[in-house]
């Protein structure tokens, strides 16, 4: 059982009537890493953040997608791979979805409570 991310935007663990973990969205980015590489996930993640940001300032709207190494872990991942010419031993980490959004927003949620806590130099020593 998933939770909600907010209220308002339900994502597809939360609501069976979403056939499509890209929520139907026209252009779908793809985010590949070396597998060899330790940080690889952390800089696809950096990545997809990049290109989220630089989407808001191009008035797209857009959302990360986690689970690329799984939904590549199948024969038409493997031959898609193949046929768009990514290199041995790299692998899917992430994708980034792009449009435009219909209707509205989800409204911001409130921060919630007691999520940061500022450690002082003198409580350390
Ligand atoms: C690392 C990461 C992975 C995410 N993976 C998914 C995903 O698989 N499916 C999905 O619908 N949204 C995914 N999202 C988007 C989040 O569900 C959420 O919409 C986004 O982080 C905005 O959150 P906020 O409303 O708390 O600002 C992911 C976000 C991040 C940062």
């Amino acid at each position: 059982m998933g939770g909600y991310v907010s209220a308002d935007q339900p994502s597809i663990i939360d609501d069976p009537s979403i056939k499509s973990g890209f929520y139907g969205a026209p252009t779908v980015c793809v985010v590949f890493t070396p597998v060899s590489f330790l940080y690889g996930v952390p800089d696809a993640f950096c990545c997809a953040e990049n290109m989220v940001l630089a989407a808001s300032e191009l008035g797209l709207a857009s959302c990360i997608i986690a689970r690329g190494e799984d939904t590549f872990d199948t024969l038409l991942g493997l031959e898609l791979m193949k046929k768009w010419g990514i290199p041995e031993g790299w692998i899917a980490r992430c994708f980034v979805t792009l449009g435009y959004c219909e209707g509205g927003y989800p409204s911001p949620k409130e921060r919630r409570a007691g999520r940061i806590k500022i450690i002082e130099q003198e409580e350390i020593l």
